[in-house]
């Protein structure tokens, strides 16, 4: 029986959310914690589900996004249905990703992988890309992608929404520190927020959008260079353009300010905001950040930058 395993990488912003959705540049980045997924073949026809850490122990394939633990891998059998004709499969997953880190990106990137290998489709990681987006505007209805640059390529990723990602060149420990707030951020509430202020204040808020990736454009250099004081700077600039949008919170500003306390050079949300995670860069001072972070009652983890889709 035919068997194949792939893993595929969580991510988190580092520059540009939300200003990408309006085609700006911005900087996202693969973490070092996965998720891995099996195709077995079966004897049978049927497609069946087994993702036991959402609670999904077997759900048979129906082609309907409406189930929320499924839809995204329902989403991507439906894209790789077009290419060949489908066999009975289970399909599990396996993940040691926290939540708030990317699961529907990772899982969609490392199911079409293996449905690319299982089938023998030789899918390019382009092509995977492709796929891999249409599936999130399928499930989501809006995203800029990026998420899936980062699953699938891994790495320091520069994206504009509808170009090729763009890997970067970083140093080689970012001593990034990510805490999580233990809050979920509702992205499609928050972004139709970001939308409803771009209706009100056109040009304020493309002014905004414009020094965000202006700020960006810096980032590039910094990273190459690896001018810590420089990135700690920016992330700090563009922590407060965001939250001239209302996108922080009492729960993100406490972590970012706790861990400037302690040592941090610059900190920012990540990610659509008003919950999720927060990042800090702290060389030298990654435990005290981590621990400043863990006493406020956030959940602290080391950045580290991840591989992108594998197989294993
Ligand atoms: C959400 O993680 C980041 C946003 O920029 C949306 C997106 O890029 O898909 C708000």
């Amino acid at each position: 029986m035919r068997e194949v395993k792939t893993s595929a990488p969580g991510k988190l912003y580092f520059f540009g959310e939300h200003a990408v959705l309006a085609g700006k540049k911005s900087i996202a980045f693969a973490i070092d914690q996965r998720i891995y997924c099996e195709i077995k073949e079966r004897s049978d026809e049927k497609i069946v589900f087994h993702f036991p850490e959402v609670g999904v122990e077997y759900r048979e394939y129906n082609g309907r996004l409406s189930d929320k633990e499924t839809s995204f891998a329902t989403a991507a059998i439906n894209c790789i249905k077009k290419l060949t004709r489908l066999r009975g499969m289970t399909i599990s997953t396996r993940s040691e990703m926290h939540p708030g880190f990317g699961t529907s990106s990772a899982s969609t990137v490392a199911i079409l992988g293996a449905l690319s290998e299982f089938y023998g489709l030789g899918l390019s990681k382009g092509d995977i890309f492709n796929m891999g987006c249409q599936v999130v505007l399928d499930v989501q209805g809006e995203g800029s992608g990026y998420d899936i640059a980062c699953s699938t390529y891994g790495g320091v990723i520069e994206y504009v929404r509808g170009g090729l990602p763009k890997q970067l060149k970083h140093p080689n420990n970012l001593p990034m520190i990510i805490g999580y707030t233990k809050i979920k951020a509702d992205t499609t509430k928050i972004i139709n927020h970001v939308l409803s202020l771009k209706q009100r204040y056109p040009e304020q808020i493309s002014t905004i959008f414009g020094i965000i990736e202006q700020i960006v454009l810096l980032v590039e250099d910094a990273l190459e260079k690896g001018d810590f004081r420089m990135l700690g700077e920016l992330m700090n600039m563009n922590h407060g353009l965001l939250a001239a949008l209302d996108l922080s919170s009492p729960e993100l500003e406490e972590l970012i300010w706790v861990s400037k306390k302690a040592g941090a050079i610059g900190a920012k949300l990540s990610g659509a905001g008003r919950g999720d995670c927060m990042i800090a860069l702290a060389p030298g001072k990654e435990k005290e950040v981590s621990y400043a972070i863990n006493s406020m009652g956030g959940l602290a983890f080391f950045g580290k930058v991840g591989d992108g889709l594998r197989t294993e």
